[in-house]
Parts: C-alpha cells; sequence; structure tokens
C-alpha cells in the first residue's frame, strides 16, 4: 500500500496524518506483537462488569487489524488468552471464550475481503469444542489468503510453548529420527506455534506495565518494546501508527556495534 492510499483510509485526522508522513513505509516492522492489556481497569474505571472491557477491547482489535493490514505488516499477533488465564473467574473465561466465536463469526468476511490469513498460536485442542470448531474455520477459510498473518495467541504461554518442543525434540532423539548432535537453534524454531511467521520486531503492551508476561518468550530476543499507559479498549489506529513511527527511530544492533563503533 501506498503513503496517498494508507492517507486515504486514515481520513482527515490530522496527527494520524502527521504520523504516516512520519512512517518509513521501506523500513516497516515485519511482524508487530501485541500484548493487550488493561480491559479489567477499563471495565472497573465506568463501574462496568470485566467483561465489558473485553468486549470494548474486540473493537481495539478490529481497528488493529485494519490498520495492520493497510500499512501492509506482514504479521501480527495478539495475546488474546494465556495457559494462566485459566485461573480467572468461569463466567470471565466462558464470556471470553464466547466474544471469541463471534469475532470469526463476524469478522470472517472482513478479513478475506482484505486479504488476511487468520491464525492461532497456541493450544487449540485445549479450547471448548465450539470456539475450535469457529477457529478452525476461519483458519481454513482464510488459509489461502497472502496478505497479512494475523493471529490470535490463545491458550499459549511461551514456557508451556518450549517446554513443549523440548518433550517433542527429546521424543524423535530417543526414536532414532533426530541426531541430538544436530540440535541448533532452527531445530528449536521449526516447532515452535510461530515457525511460518518473521520474528516480532516490535511488542507493544498496552495499560503501562513493564512486562513480557511469558509472551513468545523465544520469539521476541530482539523485538523492540513499545509500553504504552493507553488501556487495551482505547488502543486505536493512531497509537500503532505512533509505536511504528517510535521504532523507526531506534537503533537495532542485534548484540553488535553501531556504526560509530560505540558498544551495543
Ligand atoms: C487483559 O486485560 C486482556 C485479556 C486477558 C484478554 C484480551 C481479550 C480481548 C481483547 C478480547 C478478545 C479478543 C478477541 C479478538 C475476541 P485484563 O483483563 O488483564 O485487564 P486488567 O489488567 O486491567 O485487569
Amino acid at each position: 500500500m501506498t503513503r496517498t492510499q494508507v492517507l486515504e483510509v486514515i481520513g482527515s485526522d490530522r496527527d494520524e496524518q502527521a504520523l504516516v508522513d512520519a512512517i518509513d513505509f521501506d523500513r516497516l516492522p515485519r511482524h508487530v506483537a501485541v500484548i493487550m492489556d488493561g480491559n479489567g481497569r477499563w471495565a472497573k474505571s465506568r463501574f462496568l462488569p470485566r467483561l465489558e472491557g473485553h468486549r470494548a477491547g474486540v473493537e481495539s482489535v478490529r481497528s488493529t487489524v485494519e490498520t495492520a493490514a493497510r500499512l501492509g505488516l506482514e504479521a501480527l499477533t495478539v495475546y488474546a488468552f494465556s495457559t494462566e488465564n485459566w485461573k480467572r473467574p468461569t463466567d470471565e473465561v466462558s464470556g471470553l471464550m464466547g466474544l471469541l466465536k463471534l469475532y470469526i463469526r463476524r469478522e470472517l468476511k472482513t478479513l478475506q475481503t482484505n486479504n488476511i490469513r487468520f491464525g492461532v498460536v497456541g493450544g487449540l485442542d485445549g479450547l471448548p469444542k465450539d470456539v475450535q470448531d469457529e477457529l478452525r474455520r476461519g483458519i481454513a477459510e482464510t488459509a489461502h489468503l497472502t496478505g497479512l498473518q494475523f493471529s490470535l495467541a490463545l491458550n499459549y504461554s511461551g514456557r508451556s510453548e518450549l517446554t513443549d518442543v523440548v518433550r517433542r525434540i527429546a521424543l524423535e532423539a530417543r526414536a532414532g529420527t533426530l541426531d541430538p548432535t544436530t540440535i541448533d537453534e532452527a531445530t528449536i524454531e521449526k516447532r515452535l506455534f510461530t515457525a511460518h511467521l518473521p520474528e516480532p520486531d516490535l511488542l507493544i503492551r498496552t495499560s503501562g506495565e513493564l512486562r513480557v508476561s511469558n509472551f513468545l518468550l523465544w520469539q521476541i530476543a530482539y523485538a523492540e518494546i513499545w509500553v504504552t499507559d493507553v488501556l487495551w479498549p482505547d488502543f486505536r489506529r493512531r497509537h500503532l501508527l505512533q509505536a511504528i513511527a517510535d521504532f523507526q527511530k531506534r537503533e537495532r544492533r542485534y548484540g553488535g556495534i553501531t556504526a560509530a563503533g560505540s558498544r551495543a
């Protein structure tokens, strides 16, 4: 997408236009990952049940997916439900599951129209059957699409993902199908839920917390982290644009040295 096309979509908001102008379209992050936090606090500040915060958060997901697709990002992965989230009250968990189903039902057409390939990062099998069915339908019906790869991280935690990978590698070694002396980083990467995605360049976290919260632990090794105080239900296009503009001001050294020769 060209700058003009992005501007057409962005409309007449001057601040957003200025942000689009500040973005170098040749140096976009390939993969943006998001820890969506603050739904509960957003609801509490309005004297609403927590689920209303999650419901409002779905609108932010919609806006973020649309912006990411229009900018031409390759991948967007958002943390929607962690393996630890099962500990929440039953009605909150079932409410979140209901929102997931509804999201796919309502958004599938829009995802398809925008050439967006939908995916799940995490233990899909551990979700309720009806939610699985809906998600699998979303995955199957967008599998051929070639634009933004949009993934929901569901029933996901970085440690359990890595533990599973270690177990599978050990089993393969025991079965004689893998020579342990050949194990390298690629051996692990190939077995991650994200094997088909570039690694995240930018990790966004909302609601001001300075934590990684067990999200994509292996994959974010060199990601730039951008934290905003904005609560997830208030997160909109301009915040994503700001995060990308700020990302482009950072110098990524991957443990090396800068062009000027100073230490990384
Ligand atoms: C964190 O806020 C948010 C979650 C655990 C769930 C995120 C889910 C959504 C945005 C809605 C579902 C998404 C889709 C696409 C259907 P929190 O509840 O931990 O907030 P708090 O820290 O303020 O309590």
